[in-house]
């Protein structure tokens, strides 16, 4: 396999990412909890904090950025990066609807959830609205299947999902500010 560079995910510093320093300090906190010839047990934190950075997704220069971060090869980091449904390898709307299709939740109606956003939003799974507020993927089994069927934003479940739940949370989605993040921290 081969990264064919793309405007937005270029390499040899045509489309550069750095850490902030916010963004620095809490890498380096979570690699002070390891052994420094076990830095690589921080790479899968490290990477949603790189994937908040970058918009929501990881390109070939953050994910290498993590990778010189914690001194091991690039492979090593893009192996992770490719195997976790979690991590976005190209642009992603702002708020990512993750909807569990698997088995209890399809029981539950998890296919008329995805019907319903795809209708409402336009789109199909995997696709983004052209105003890049919302993309829709089909996820597989997210642990939650007592609650079936439910959706992934961000940190966050949504379940017991109804179509109507949907609506509202679309709406609410629609008219927040801030993009739905995997390291946002869950109140309680
Ligand atoms: S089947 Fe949907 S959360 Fe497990």
């Amino acid at each position: 396999m081969q990264h064919i560079p793309t405007p937005h995910n270029a390499t040899a510093g045509a489309t550069p990412f750095s850490l902030s320093d916010a963004g620095l300090a809490e890498c380096r906190a979570i690699m002070a909890r390891y052994p420094e010839e076990f830095a690589k047990s921080a790479l899968i934190p490290i990477l949603h904090i790189a994937q908040t950075e970058n918009d929501g997704w990881l390109s070939v220069p953050a994910m290498d950025a993590v990778a010189k971060l914690l001194g091991i090869q690039y492979i090593e980091v893009y192996e992770v990066a490719t195997f976790y449904s979690m991590f976005n390898l190209s642009p992603v709307g702002k708020h990512v609807l993750e909807v569990c299709h698997t088995v209890p939740c399809m029981l539950r109606g998890a296919d008329d959830v995805i019907a319903h956003i795809g209708k409402r939003l336009g789109i199909k799974p995997g696709e983004t609205t052209k105003d890049g507020l919302f993309t829709l993927k089909a996820a597989e089994c997210l642990g939650s299947c007592g609650t079936a069927p439910m959706l992934q934003c961000g940190a966050k479940y949504h379940e017991h999902l109804t179509i109507e739940k949907v609506d509202e949370l679309i709406e609410k989605f629609r008219s927040g500010e801030k993009r739905n993040n995997y390291t946002d921290r869950i109140e309680a």
